[in-house]
């Protein structure tokens, strides 16, 4: 383990504002940030392209992160369903537990960070906001990147992916016990932010 390293968990379902939060904080810190859905989303591309979701995770590169548009609603019911198998997770340990401890900090967003990835984590938030407020949100960015898609669907897919990610056995979506619970629902981005700020820097040593 890096001696100057410093984990910030974020977890919380899809849209509820933990990619701009994870965002903010890691370039507020100076820390890296790894959005950990990029990976299941990456594996989930993999087996829509017809590949085993176990070969896919075990060859996945980092630079299969960059590549294309990982974020359409297809690519995230994909992710959400490689998500639940044990063996894909357990594939994809090593590479978020080694981001989390490199030196100079780390912000990982996802659903299992704070539980699963790195419980000893430094701070662990949990994002959330209701499900309609979400997929509002998502609606809006889907849209504004030309996807043929109505609301109601969005908040289908929402919720769909919700019942999945909360559910499964291994790893499901759930705050940590010591994690500090924030909901956006009714807070802007700017607010969001800056009390997740607050809330990390109470427990940040002073430099
Ligand atoms: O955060 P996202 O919407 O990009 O995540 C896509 C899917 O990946 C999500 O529905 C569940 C899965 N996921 C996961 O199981 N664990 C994580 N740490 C991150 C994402």
């Amino acid at each position: 383990m890096a001696t100057n390293s410093f984990t910030i968990a974020i977890d919380g379902p899809a849209a509820a504002g933990k990619g701009t939060i994870s965002k903010g904080v890691a370039a507020h810190f100076g820390f890296a940030h790894l959005d950990t859905g990029l990976l299941y989303r990456a594996v989930g591309r993999r087996t829509l392209e017809g590949m085993d979701p176990l070969a896919a995770a075990q060859a996945l590169t980092a630079d299969e992160l960059e590549q294309g548009d990982l974020r359409t609603a297809e690519i995230a019911q994909a992710a959400s369903k490689v998500a639940v198998i044990p063996e894909v997770r357990a594939a994809l340990v090593d590479f978020q537990r080694a981001f989390a401890r490199r030196a100079g900090g780390a912000v990982l967003d996802g659903r299992d960070i704070g539980t699963v990835i790195c419980p000893d984590a430094e701070v662990k938030l949990f994002v959330t906001a209701s499900a309609e407020v979400r997929a509002e949100r998502r609606f809006l960015e889907l849209s504004a990147k030309g996807a043929d898609i109505t609301r109601d669907q969005v908040l289908a897919d929402v919720r769909e992916r919700d019942a999945r990610d909360a559910e499964r056995i291994t790893a499901p979506m759930k705050p940590a016990d010591d994690a500090i619970l924030l909901d956006t629902s009714d807070l802007s981005i700017e607010d969001a932010l800056s009390r997740a700020i607050a809330a990390i820097a109470q427990k940040r040593p002073a430099a």
